[in-house]
């Protein structure tokens, strides 16, 4: 595969976000290991969660992932125009959107609703080949999906659509609303649902040689979920899928991706009393020395992780220890405090989460009230991304 050059702009001395091939490579290897026999898609939609969606598909391909999943027509095939010819399945297209390339492409799709179908139908005619169709059941996410009413009419257009050859009916498919909490109670009503359409499937003379519901924690924690097929995106990228350890309960040691990094740019001695920042919701209580960290959130570096009055931000690790986040967050850049004394300089390295023995996208998910999964994801274009360990 060959990805176009990287139009970041910011010097990757002065910041860069360090994507660890091999570490993407071990996790889904162990996934794979995991979830055997049935088979891995990784999802590598949203720029592969901001990790570089070409790099991490090359990666994941290489581990075993045997299929890649994206959200869009224009992901799935920006992947063909790097070169990959795998199974690539994508499930999100909007009424206007051109059908035909993607079906000529092979790529599979979605389908939720019989006029999405009579659609896929058409565009088969027209790309002169047979779409390869996954059916989605809406099991209670109630996002997308078929309804269960429709879900009859939906198998027997499918059926009639076999029949004239214009789909193959690659696979049944829905999607967990809450399988990050394993025990709750939906998932089983919603396994129970998704088992009900494939058994209606196949009353309608549909052959449904893959069913797939499982994201990365239901692949983790949920056994009977798996089936023949699982879409792994987070656990991939080595960050946990819950705010704890589903993947520890797993058996699964799970490897950061992504280390975000920047030197500190500049350190100043301040006196007991100096507010630091926009809003100045912040001050020293007593002398000490601030360092300056040049990412911003205008590259992903969440406002709420400031550190505002006794409300602590975000950490970063600095030589072996964790530092506060104080101040506002501003757009390109941030204040940490070193602490009284400290020895660190202009130039050193300071790890904001990823690396050994510095916080993890989750802690600072914890801190901003929100997921790991948008704190990689949201790491801006600006952000250079450096690769190590796989082909590249
Ligand atoms: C339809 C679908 N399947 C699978 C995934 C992967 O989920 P996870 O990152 O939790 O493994 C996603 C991610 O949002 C998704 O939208």
């Amino acid at each position: 595969m060959s990805a176009p050059e990287s139009s970041a702009l910011i010097d990757p001395q002065t910041a860069s976000a360090e994507i660890d091939l091999t570490a993407l490579a071990d996790n889904v290897r162990a996934l794979a290991d995991l979830v055997a026999p049935a088979e891995l898609m990784v999802v590598v939609k949203a720029d592969a969660y901001g990790h570089g969606m070409i790099p991490c598909a090359e990666a994941a391909r290489t581990a075993g992932a045997t299929w890649l999943g994206v959200a869009t027509i224009g992901e799935a095939c920006a992947l063909r125009a790097a070169g990959d010819s795998g199974r690539v399945f994508c499930w999100l297209f909007g009424e206007d959107e051109d059908l035909v390339r993607p079906i000529a492409l092979g790529i599979d799709v979605a389908v939720h609703h019989p006029a999405q179908l009579s659609r896929v139908v058409a565009a088969a005619a027209t790309a002169g080949a047979p779409a390869r169709v996954h059916l989605k059941i809406d099991t209670g996410l109630s996002r997308n999906g078929c309804p269960p009413e429709l879900w009859d009419d939906l198998c027997s257009d499918a059926a009639t659509a076999v029949e004239s050859g214009a789909v193959e009916i690659v696979a049944v498919w829905s999607h967990f609303a809450s399988s990050d909490e394993p025990d709750h109670p939906a998932n089983e009503r919603q396994l129970a649902v998704f088992e009900a359409a494939v058994a209606r499937a196949r009353a309608a003379g549909l052959t449904v040689p893959i069913r797939h519901i499982a994201n990365s924690a239901a692949a983790l924690r949920m056994p009977t979920a798996r089936f023949e097929l699982v879409r792994v995106g987070i656990a991939a990228y080595g960050v946990d899928p819950a705010d704890g350890d589903l993947a520890e309960q797993a058996g699964v040691r799970l490897q950061p991706v992504m280390r975000l990094r920047a030197q500190l740019l500049a350190t100043r001695a301040v006196a007991a009393g100096a507010a630091v920042s926009y809003g100045h919701r912040w001050a020293a209580r007593d002398a000490t020395v601030l360092g300056l960290v040049p990412l911003g959130y205008a590259d992903g570096i969440p406002r709420a992780g400031s550190g505002w009055g006794t409300d602590q931000g975000t950490s970063v690790e600095v030589d072996g220890r964790w530092v506060p986040v104080v101040g506002t967050v501003c757009m390109d850049q941030f204040v940490v405090d070193l602490g009284p004394g400290s020895r660190e300089e202009v130039g050193d390295d300071v790890t904001l989460f990823g690396g050994a023995g510095a916080p993890s996208a989750s802690d600072w998910a914890r801190v901003c009230r929100t997921i790991g999964y948008e704190i990689v994801t949201r790491i801006g274009a600006r952000v250079p991304r450096r690769y190590s360990g796989g082909a590249r």
